[in-house]
């Protein structure tokens, strides 16, 4: 076995089902054995290696306790990667996220913590680990662009703003959630009528923090950050709904912005299935 400083070393957050279970799946069969490190990232150190036995025990995946939306957690698979992989990562998946229904400040909060503040706080820890020509890839959703399509003109300028930087995003996030306490977010320009509204906020935060941490972080390492969109697939995250196309199918999404080369994906930018996406997606824009 190749030592870390040889191998490419990949993580994914939330891997030990669905999506992020397919990707490094598909990682672990497509990938030469021995060139090819993964960190199999999950919150239950239990359901990771359960995830792991059904993979058949790979020597090349090794699992990573972490939970993205506890920071002492981030700190925690920080330190190991730093201590245990020699401080090198190529390639962050960012995939762990949950979804909720209810409209509630609590659930708001909940949600956020894990599927905007997780990737971001995780992203600021591991960067500095990202070796040169690596990729951070933020899994969203077209429903984060749907939901801007749907939003006010005025809101959707602050979305795509060429310099929004964490600091308003973060408080364009906060007062979203200060809105459901209040009824309030139609003031803000939100569309009440947005499907799954929370979630749909989180991936709308989560496309626009891949555009700033590209802008941050562009020219460092000829790095590429990328955000990504797996499709509608049947996975507990939607009870497996009817009609949705098999995880596998989002996991090539998701790998085809780990794997196209370099000159064909534009840095910042949000890609579903190959195809970039527009930040606000017109329903019309559906083919
Ligand atoms: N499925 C779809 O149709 C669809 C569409 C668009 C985008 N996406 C996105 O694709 C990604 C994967 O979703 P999925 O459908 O595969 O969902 P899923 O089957 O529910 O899997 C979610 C994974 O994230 C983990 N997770 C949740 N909270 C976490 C936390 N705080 N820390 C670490 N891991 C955590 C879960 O771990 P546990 O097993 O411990 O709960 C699980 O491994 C998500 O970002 C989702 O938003 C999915």
């Amino acid at each position: 076995m190749l030592s870390t400083s040889q191998q490419r070393v990949i993580l994914v957050t939330g891997a030990n089902k669905g999506i992020g279970y397919e990707v490094v799946k598909k990682l672990v069969n497509e990938l030469p054995l021995n060139n090819n490190l993964i960190l199999l990232g999950c919150r239950d150190l239990k359901r990771g290696e359960d995830a792991l036995i059904r993979l058949g025990s790979p020597p090349n995946v090794h699992l990573l306790h972490l939970d993205v939306s506890l920071r002492e957690s981030i700190t925690h698979a920080t330190n190991k990667i730093k201590c245990k992989y020699g401080g090198q990562l190529d390639i962050i998946i960012n995939n762990a996220a949950i979804g909720e229904l209810e409209l509630t400040v609590d659930i708001a909060r909940t949600m956020f913590t894990t599927n905007y503040y997780g990737i971001k706080t995780l992203n600021e820890h591991l960067f500095p680990f990202i070796r040169e020509n690596g990729r951070v890839i933020n899994v969203a959703s077209i429903s984060g662009s749907i939901l801007l399509s749907e939003a006010s003109k005025d809101l959707q300028e602050k979305y795509l703003s060429s310099t929004l930087t964490t600091e308003q995003l973060d408080c364009l996030v906060e007062d979203f959630i200060s809105a459901i306490e209040t009824n309030t977010f139609e003031a803000l320009g939100y569309n009440p009528k947005s499907s799954y509204l929370i979630y749909s906020v989180t991936k709308a935060a989560v496309i626009a923090l891949t555009q700033i941490e590209a802008r941050q972080w562009s020219g460092s390492k000829n790095v590429l950050v990328l955000s990504v969109c797996p499709g509608f697939c049947a996975t507990d995250l939607n009870r497996n709904a009817p009609g949705a196309r098999p995880a596998e199918l989002g996991a090539d999404s998701i790998l085809h912005v780990v794997n196209a080369p370099q000159n064909e994906l534009k840095n910042g930018c949000f890609y579903r299935d190959g195809q970039q996406l527009p930040q606000v997606y017109m329903i019309d824009d559906k083919n």
